[in-house]
């Protein structure tokens, strides 16, 4: 399972690609906006950055909701680094630009799908990628764990290429429980990545470990 990390941070992005375990990034407008990010010069340099750091698929998400307007700025975004994966709301219009995007070889991330029906027709149009928001979905009493296994099901039925990117990651059970469920990738902020290395039985063995090593100096 490949790991992205999901923030705009550029202290984070380096302390998860330090760890040697990050496979790409992913962004939205949001998480663009939290750290000051503002017009499209500062915008591009910034995907400029994250792709000089990472060495893998970086999502940029449009800004626009038409479909003549998706595609300039994907092919602008495009344009910033052969890593950058344009993230298309999942929308009648972004439906048809994930199609435009597939049939001219640039990547896309089909964001906001919250149905499997989304995530067929998102691979359908030849998405690289579907994110659905599991965490969003638990914070309104619906499994969003059951969507991941649904758009399991679906893209194995059809052999469909598309690669289930767990997104809204909460904590690191929602990492553990994709990979059984056999999602493609996860993207998920430092802190539930970071929580994976966590067990209190490793952290009483090792101050065992260095105490007993004292006795063989
Ligand atoms: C996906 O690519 C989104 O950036 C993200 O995972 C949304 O997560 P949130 O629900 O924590 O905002």
């Amino acid at each position: 399972m490949k790991f992205f990390i999901d923030t705009a941070n550029l202290e984070q992005i380096k302390e998860a690609q330090d760890l040697g375990i990050l496979d790409g990034v992913t962004t939205n407008p949001s998480l663009m906006a939290k750290e000051g990010i503002k017009g499209t010069e500062a915008i591009n340099a910034h995907y400029k950055t994250i792709c000089e750091i990472v060495d893998g698929d970086i999502s940029a998400e449009v800004l626009s909701t038409t479909y003549e307007e998706m595609i300039k700025e994907g092919e602008e975004l495009a344009k910033i680094h052969p890593n950058i994966v344009v993230k298309i709301p999942m929308i009648k219009d972004g439906v048809k630009a994930l199609k435009y995007f597939s049939d001219r070889g640039i990547k896309t991330n089909c964001t906001l799908i919250f149905s499997a029906g989304q995530a067929l027709l998102a691979a359908k149009a030849g998405a690289n990628y579907v994110s659905p928001f599991l965490g969003r979905l638990d914070d309104i009493s619906v499994d969003g764990l059951n969507l991941i296994n649904e758009i399991r099901t679906i893209y194995d039925n059809y052999g469909y290429d598309t690669e289930i990117l767990a997104a809204s990651i909460r904590h690191s059970m929602h990492i553990i429980d994709c990979a059984k469920l056999g999602a493609d990738v996860i993207t998920s902020p430092l802190g539930p990545i970071l929580s994976l290395l966590n067990h209190p039985l490793t952290d009483k063995g090792l101050a065992q470990f260095i105490e007993d090593s004292k006795k063989m100096a």
